[in-house]
């Protein structure tokens, strides 16, 4: 698919089939993911994946109920390393930085996802201490998207976007 019709036609999936994806598609959404840019080339990025209904189970629990995670065949939850972001650029490195590397990789993830016919939804709205006692993550790892992934049942709609009008301004705010 052209980047810029993989961009435009990516929409939010949340009902998936049960069908399995493959390894190797995994590991070609991961690789994709660590070809973002991120702050110093650090690459704090940690990504488990998450195929054990039990886990998937207590994620979706975790993100209040949000049933799509327990449906999805696999589950890439996309976390931060704040030990290595912070030694390498301080406060800064774990306020800002430790989240836009994960959001860039998060979002490489989703549009190769999208290029091979896989949906995904990525999902912010979750107890954080919940995450982390099902994933077992160590206290200076933070889950920071959790993105179930599936083909999707149905061609998923686009939301409408804002006009550009009405969100970009030239050399001024
Ligand atoms: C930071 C962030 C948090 C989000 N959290 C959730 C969530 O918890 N549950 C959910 O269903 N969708 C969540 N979404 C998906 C958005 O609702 C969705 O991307 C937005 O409505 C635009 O739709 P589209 O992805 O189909 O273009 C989140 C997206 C972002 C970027």
């Amino acid at each position: 698919m052209e980047t810029i019709d993989c961009i435009k036609s990516r929409a939010s999936v949340r009902s998936f089939r049960p069908d399995d994806i493959q390894d190797t598609a995994v590991d070609e959404m991961i690789d994709a993911a660590m070809q973002a840019p991120c702050a110093g080339n650090i690459q704090e990025w940690k990504f488990v994946v998450v195929r054990n209904n039990a886990n998937k189970k207590g994620l979706a629990k975790a993100a209040f109920e949000q049933k799509m995670i327990s449906d999805a065949p696999v589950v890439i939850v996309v976390c931060a390393d704040m030990k290595e972001i912070g030694n390498a650029y301080g406060e800064r490195g774990e306020n800002v930085f430790s989240i836009q590397d994960a959001a860039t990789a998060a979002e490489n993830l989703m549009l190769a996802a999208w290029d091979k016919g896989i949906g995904s939804c990525w999902i912010g709205s979750f107890n954080e201490k919940a995450v982390k006692d099902v994933l077992v993550l160590p206290s200076h790892v933070r889950p920071m998207t959790i993105i179930p992934l599936g083909y999707p049942v149905t061609k998923p709609k686009k939301p409408r976007r804002k006009h550009p009008g009405d969100v970009v301004h030239r050399d001024f705010y």
